[in-house]
Parts: structure tokens; C-alpha cells; sequence
């Protein structure tokens, strides 16, 4: 994560639980002096002042699993979209479409206008909490998953039943591809399954 992100992470909370915290700052002593200050744990933190290095000091540590970048902005624009230079090591980008209009002040990409090389491969079901309706959207860098499609994430996938519309859409899909043509009085013609 960005220093600003770790910022805008409440003391009570830092650093996360249950992960490896990587925070980039150009200036790592000031940083460090500040988690001092603020009593924070380090000892699941590591502060990099390089994205390239970070990567490749992770990559290489057998104890790290998946690496998350969790924003802000200039670090997902280095991971993912069309220059993003990190971009062959990103497999996937997880979204939560919030369907209610925040004020914010930090914006990233639009991934559903823009996402020729990250198209979207699974839209969850919509879930609610209390007025708010919301699902997840994962986008799938195209070029990686194609040439490596152990790596889709079939898990995570089977764990989000997918929207509805989806799966109405890939059951007309599957008739127009593999059902068989008939004549009908019309003249139109059907694609017809299981005999019907
Ligand atoms: N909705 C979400 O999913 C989400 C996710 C993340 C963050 N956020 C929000 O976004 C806001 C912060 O985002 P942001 O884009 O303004 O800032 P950010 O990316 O979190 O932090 C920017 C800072 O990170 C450091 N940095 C970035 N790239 C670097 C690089 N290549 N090498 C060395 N250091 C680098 C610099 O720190 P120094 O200035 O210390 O050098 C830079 O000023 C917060 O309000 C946060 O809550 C939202």
C-alpha cells in the first residue's frame, strides 16, 4: 500500500491483521520514526521506497503467499492498465461495486469503461447491508489468463455465485453455440436443446 493509504488506516487497526503489511514512501526513515511514535507493531510491517523492489523482495520470500496491491491510486495505476509497468505480474483485479454516490477525492480508473486488457471474468450475485446494495467484479488480465488459465481463480469464483442476468446470458450463450437449428413455421428458425 501507498504511505497515504497507511495513513488513512485508523492506529487502533495498524497494522493489519493476518498479513505482511508493505508500505512505499519515499522516505522510509520518516515513516518508520512515525510508526515508533505512534507505537505501532513492525514486526509484520516492511517499508520498501521502491515498487520494483518491493515486488521482487516479496516474490522471493518463500513465507509470502499472494501479493495484494490494496491502492492508493499511484500504485494501481504501476499494477494494472495499458502503461501500468507492473502489469504482466497482475493477475487479477478484485472490485466491490458500491451501488450509492460517495463524496470522494481520490479517484482511480474506470474499470468498466476502460478494460480492454482487464475484461471482467465473474460479477457476483448482489448482496445488501442496510440500504446499500453491492457486488464483486473481478477483471482478469486478459494476455496472462489466457496463456495461463490454471491460474483463474476458480476458488474465489465458485465462492461468489454469480449474478443472475449472468447466468441467464450464459445459458443463451451455450443454446446459440451448441444447440441444434430448426426450421419453424415462421420461417425464422429456432436453436432448440434437450428436444424442446
Ligand atoms: N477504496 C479503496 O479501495 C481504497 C484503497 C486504497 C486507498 N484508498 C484511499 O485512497 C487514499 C490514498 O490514496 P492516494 O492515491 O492518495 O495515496 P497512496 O497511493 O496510498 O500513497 C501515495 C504515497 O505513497 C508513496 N508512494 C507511491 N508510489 C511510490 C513509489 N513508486 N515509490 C515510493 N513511494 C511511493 C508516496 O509516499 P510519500 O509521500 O511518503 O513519499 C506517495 O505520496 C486514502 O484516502 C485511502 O483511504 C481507498
Amino acid at each position: 500500500m501507498g504511505r497515504k493509504t497507511w495513513d488513512s488506516i485508523p492506529a487502533s487497526k495498524k497494522p493489519l491483521k493476518n498479513r505482511l503489511n508493505v508500505v512505499l514512501t519515499q522516505d522510509p526513515e520518516k515513516l518508520v520514526e512515525q510508526m515508533n511514535e505512534q507505537m505501532v507493531d513492525q514486526e509484520t510491517v516492511s517499508v520498501f521506497s521502491d515498487f520494483k523492489k518491493a515486488l521482487e523482495s516479496l516474490s522471493s520470500d518463500e513465507g509470502v503467499g499472494e501479493i495484494f496491491v490494496i491502492g492508493g491510486t499511484s500504485l494501481f495505476d504501476m499494477s494494472y492498465g495499458k502503461n501500468a509497468e507492473f502489469k504482466n505480474h497482475c493477475k487479477l483485479i478484485m472490485a466491490t461495486r458500491i451501488n450509492k454516490e460517495f463524496e470522494c477525492d481520490v479517484f482511480s480508473r474506470d474499470l468498466e469503461k476502460d478494460n480492454s486488457d482487464f475484461p471482467p471474468i465473474h460479477v457476483s450475485q448482489t448482496y445488501s447491508q442496510g440500504d446499500i446494495t453491492f457486488d464483486y467484479c473481478l477483471f482478469g488480465n486478459a494476455e496472462l489468463l489466457s496463456a495461463r488459465p490454471e491460474l483463474v481463480p476458480t476458488r474465489l469464483i465458485e465462492k461468489f455465485p454469480k449474478h443472475p442476468e449472468l447466468q441467464y446470458l450464459e445459458i443463451i450463450d451455450d443454446v446459440i453455440k451448441t444447440g441444434k437449428f430448426k426450421q419453424d413455421r415462421t420461417g425464422t428458425g429456432i436453436y432448440t436443446k434437450f428436444g424442446a
